[in-house]
């Protein structure tokens, strides 16, 4: 799966322009869905199967876009002023590069605040294209750009920008190979903007109308150094979502993955994230109600340019939602 992953993380598709990496995935996808569409927030919405009398219609979803950044303002010596898309920490930006829908790539630093120890608010921070003046500028106001940093494979952790939710992406496609038989009709979602509230996943899951729903998104560990927020950790399995800032998982759904991992002896976490969300509040929501909760692949060093992922804990995901869809799912034991 490694090439798959290299291939999805460095493909460039911020929120709301997520054309290059469903692309990507509809090459992946074409030979072995029932079906597929883009709907009219460009969400893939993939089939897989038809729903037999013991089974369900499920939707699966994981975030083809990623946080980036948009130019707000372009001064006379060619400096670029820019606002986040999603969760742009400014402690990641300084000395970070960024690359342009049309390949433009730029650097970030800070105007000078007198001191080297402090970290500027990202209205005080500023692109560098190389450009000398605003004439000379190749990106223009409303360009949309993402960090730039390649997958780097240190052999069981992998670090790359985007693995938010790439590597989410990676495992829906490899389950969606995987899956031979199923009793169920099966909708594996590439959804987007989900970095700026969730809102390709509304859309989607209003148009499916699910009996079930399972988001695959990282979630941050807290097995570094002085950081306690998060019991999960690296290498210990995937994370069964209990809760977060903006669900809570139906507690039927969430025993029957945990019955699921402990019958195929598949390690697992239970994952709670005191902030943000997932796809899988979106799901919970739509209609008259969903029964859902998520996988989470724990991740360090999440919205960083560089979080790092277990590729065990990637196969064992895969492992688990793929025993998980292949049987009639019971959520009253
Ligand atoms: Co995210
Ligand atoms: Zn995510």
């Amino acid at each position: 799966m490694k090439q798959l992953i290299k291939k999805l993380v460095e493909a460039t598709g911020p929120s709301g322009y997520e054309d290059n990496i469903r692309n990507m995935i509809v090459d992946e996808i074409k030979t072995v869905a029932d079906d597929f569409k883009i709907d009219a927030l460009g969400n893939l919405i993939v089939r897989k199967g038809q729903k037999s009398a013991d089974g369900m219609r499920i939707m699966l979803a994981a975030h083809m876009d990623e946080i980036g950044i948009i130019v707000t303002h372009i001064d006379e010596n060619g400096f670029l002023r820019f606002a986040g898309i999603g969760g742009v920490f400014p402690f990641h930006c300084i000395g970070s590069r960024v690359e342009f829908l049309n390949g433009q790539v730029g650097v970030i630093y800070q105007e000078d605040l007198g001191s080297r120890e402090k970290v500027a608010p990202l209205q005080k921070m500023y692109i560098d294209i190389g450009a000398s003046s605003k004439e000379e500028c190749s990106v223009k106001i409303g360009d949309v750009a993402v960090f730039q940093r390649p997958f780097t494979d240190l052999g069981n952790r992998l670090v790359s920008k985007a693995m938010d939710d790439r590597i989410g992406v990676a495992i829906e496609i490899e389950v969606l190979k995987q899956l031979k038989d199923s009793p169920h009709e099966i909708y594996f979602v590439f959804t987007t903007q989900e970095e700026v509230g969730t809102r390709g996943a509304t859309t989607a899951a209003f148009g499916i109308d699910p009996d079930l729903g399972i988001a695959i998104d990282i979630a941050p560990t807290g097995d570094v150094p002085k950081d306690r927020r998060s019991a999960l950790k690296l290498a210990a399995g995937p994370g069964i979502k209990v809760k977060d800032t903006g669900m809570i998982s139906d507690p039927r759904v969430v025993r029957s993955l945990v019955n699921t991992a402990e019958a195929a002896n598949i390690p697992y976490q239970m994952e709670i994230l005191l902030m943000g969300s997932t796809d899988a509040r979106a799901i919970q929501i739509a209609k008259s109600g969903v029964p859902v909760s998520c996988l989470s692949i724990p991740t360090r060093y999440a919205h960083s340019p560089s979080e790092m992922v277990d590729y065990n804990d990637v196969q064992n995901t895969v492992k688990l939602l793929t025993a998980y869809l292949c049987k009639p799912i019971n959520l009253s034991l």
